[in-house]
């Protein structure tokens, strides 16, 4: 029941509709007996500055921020992470009774949990990983796998000054490389991950030679509309394991839960089985 002290959290991005994140956050709230609610917010026309600045002093406990905010929202906070200024990017905004707005990045926990859950036999530490683009996306990936101990990743990107400005930013482990030249990252990764707005594999728009992956190469992908998408498609019929976009979604919003409710979200609710059923899959 929503009551006079139901603590508000939610979502903003453009689109946001079809955001699978209040499904996730709701199921879990209900399971937990928290009295909460958690809501897509659409920026409308008065956009993602107004917005936040209206939530200032606690109104809303505090929102993930997707697509195209994540950047914008990184620079309008007060104080952020350690996680979100390596990214670039935040995903959380918190608004605190102070009225300061506090910015965190869980997307790199997110794809860490993912490996853990769907490739638990894949590590870090172990060798090189390739990631696909240099978008915020992209750095928030290099990062985490920096963090999580990563030898080396490769970002490969058509515009390869963006993999540069990123080696710039996080350091000289980080090794850019053109698309065309994919294979001298992909030849010796532990791990490949898709982190372009770009379909890849056939039929997508980019076409990598993941035969040239060697055997047990993990391959990701970021997005999840279809959760196997036509690269992890791709990936399966070469008989590599693959993690989906779905489980860093949900990976990421665990962490998320906990900022806005103060505890961690029940296991015991199957959310993935309940987000597949929301998209019809
Ligand atoms: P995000 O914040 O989600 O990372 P972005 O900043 O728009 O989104 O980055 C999109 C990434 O997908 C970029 O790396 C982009 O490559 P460029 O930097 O060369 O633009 C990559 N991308 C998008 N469409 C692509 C395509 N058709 N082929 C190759 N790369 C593509």
């Amino acid at each position: 029941m929503i009551t006079g002290k139901t603590a508000v959290a939610g979502v903003t991005g453009n689109p946001i509709h079809h955001s699978l994140s209040p499904i996730l956050h709701n199921a879990w709230l209900a399971a937990a007996g928290i009295d909460g609610v958690y809501v897509g917010f659409d920026p409308g026309a008065y956009g993602f500055e107004r917005l936040v600045n209206g939530f200032r002093g606690g109104a809303v406990r505090g929102i993930n921020v997707t697509l195209p905010f994540k950047e914008e929202a990184l620079r309008l906070a007060d104080e952020a992470t350690e996680a979100a200024r390596r990214a670039g990017a935040a995903n959380v905004l918190l608004f605190p009774p102070t009225g300061r707005v506090l910015a965190d990045n869980t997307d790199g926990l997110g794809l860490l949990r993912a490996f853990e859950v769907q490739a638990p036999n894949w590590s870090a530490d172990r060798g090189p990983v390739t990631v696909l683009g240099a978008g915020g996306a992209a750095r928030g990936a290099v990062a985490a796998l920096l963090l999580a101990g990563a030898p080396q990743v490769w970002v490969v990107n058509r515009t390869v000054q963006k993999a540069e400005a990123i080696a710039r930013a996080l350091g000289p482990k980080v090794k850019p490389l053109p698309l065309p030249h994919a294979v001298g990252a992909l030849r010796d990764s532990t791990a490949v991950i898709n982190a372009t707005s770009a379909g890849v594999g056939p039929g997508g728009g980019l076409d990598l030679p993941l035969e040239t992956t060697p055997d047990g190469c993990v391959v990701m992908d970021m997005f999840y509309k279809p959760v196997v998408t036509p690269f992890l498609e791709q990936a399966r019929g070469l008989g590599r394991p693959i993690v989906d976009g779905l489980e860093m979604l949900i990976g990421q919003a665990a962490p998320s839960f906990e900022a806005f409710f103060g505890r961690w979200p029940p296991a015991e609710v199957d959310v993935r089985k309940l987000a597949l059923e929301a998209t019809g899959q």
